[in-house]
C-alpha cells in the first residue's frame, strides 16, 4: 500500500475545494494499492468530507487544537473534525512550526488529542536548511521524534510520520530520493526506540508528477505528502497513476 496525501494548504477557496474534491472522486480509478487522503482548508472540510463519503478518498484536518471544546477563539479541535467525518490530521507541519510558532510540546499534545478522538495523526518532522548546514539533521529529527513518541500511548491506533525537510517544502527543491531514503531509515530506527507499532513514513517536499517515482520506488518510503502539486487535478492524477502502475 502506498499512501498519497494531498495537503491543499490555503491554496483553494470553498468552491475550488468542492470542484477539486468532486473531480478527484469522479475520476478515481480502482487503485487497491493506493490510500489517498486530502487535507482541505478548514472552511471546506465539511463539504469535502461529504463529497468523499463512501469513496476511496479520505479527508483530514490540516491542524487541530488539543482541547476538545471551549473558549479557544479561532481554533478547531480534533473532536470537531471527527464529528464531521475527518479521519486524519496533519500535526506539526513545518508551516505551523515556523510561521505559527508551534513547539514540540504542542505537537505532542495535538498528537494525543488525535489519538483520543480516533483520528490518525500524521506527524510532520524535518530539519531546516540551517540544521543541515550545521550537520544537525539527525539531531533535529531525533529530538522531534523523542518529544512526540517518548511515553506516548498509541494503543491500537494508527499513526503516520511525514519526513518533510523544511528546505524542500514549497521551494521546488526536492530532497534527493537516496538522501530521503537514508533519512527514512534513520527515522524508523529512532521511532523503534519508543514503540513496536509500525509507523508508515511519508516523504514530503516539492513532490510532483515527474519526481514521484523516485520516492515511490524505495521500500523505505511508504508514501508521499504532496502540497502544491496536489491542487492541480491533472498533475495530481498523474502522480496517482505513476505510483499505482
Ligand atoms: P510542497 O508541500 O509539495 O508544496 O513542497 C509539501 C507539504 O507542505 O506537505
Amino acid at each position: 500500500m502506498t499512501h498519497i496525501f494531498a495537503n491543499w494548504k490555503m491554496y483553494l477557496d470553498v468552491v475550488e475545494s468542492r470542484v477539486l474534491g468532486e473531480t478527484l472522486v469522479d475520476t478515481w480509478k480502482t487503485h487497491d494499492n493506493i490510500n489517498c487522503v486530502v487535507f482541505p482548508t478548514p472552511l471546506a472540510a465539511v463539504d469535502v468530507t461529504e463529497i468523499c463519503e463512501g469513496t476511496p478518498v479520505s479527508v483530514g484536518a490540516q491542524n487541530v487544537a488539543w482541547v476538545p471544546r471551549g473558549a479557544y477563539t479561532g481554533a478547531s479541535s480534533a473532536m470537531l473534525y471527527k464529528n464531521i467525518g475527518c479521519t486524519y490530521a496533519l500535526v506539526g507541519h513545518s508551516e505551523r512550526r515556523y510561521i505559527f510558532g508551534e513547539r514540540n510540546i504542542d505537537v505532542r499534545k495535538k498528537t494525543e488529542a488525535c489519538l483520543e478522538q480516533n483520528i490518525i495523526p500524521v506527524i510532520c518532522i524535518g530539519e531546516s536548511q540551517k540544521d543541515r548546514d550545521n550537520g544537525k539533521e539527525e539531531y533535529r529529527i531525533k529530538k522531534q521524534i523523542m518529544r512526540v513518541f517518548d511515553g506516548l500511548n498509541i494503543g491500537d491506533s494508527k499513526i503516520f510520520v511525514a519526513y518533510e525537510p523544511v528546505w524542500a517544502v514549497g521551494t521546488g527543491i526536492p530532497c534527493d530520493p537516496d538522501e530521503a531514503e537514508k533519512m527514512h531509515i534513520y527515522i524508523k530506527e529512532q521511532i523503534a526506540e519508543f514503540t513496536d507499532v509500525q509507523v508508515p513514513i511519508l516523504y514530503g517536499g516539492s513532490v510532483n508528477a515527474d519526481n514521484v517515482t523516485g520516492y515511490a520506488s524505495s521500500s523505505h518510503i511508504d508514501g508521499m505528502l504532496v502540497g502544491s502539486a496536489s491542487v492541480k487535478i491533472e498533475e495530481f492524477s498523474r502522480i496517482i497513476e505513476a505510483v499505482a502502475s
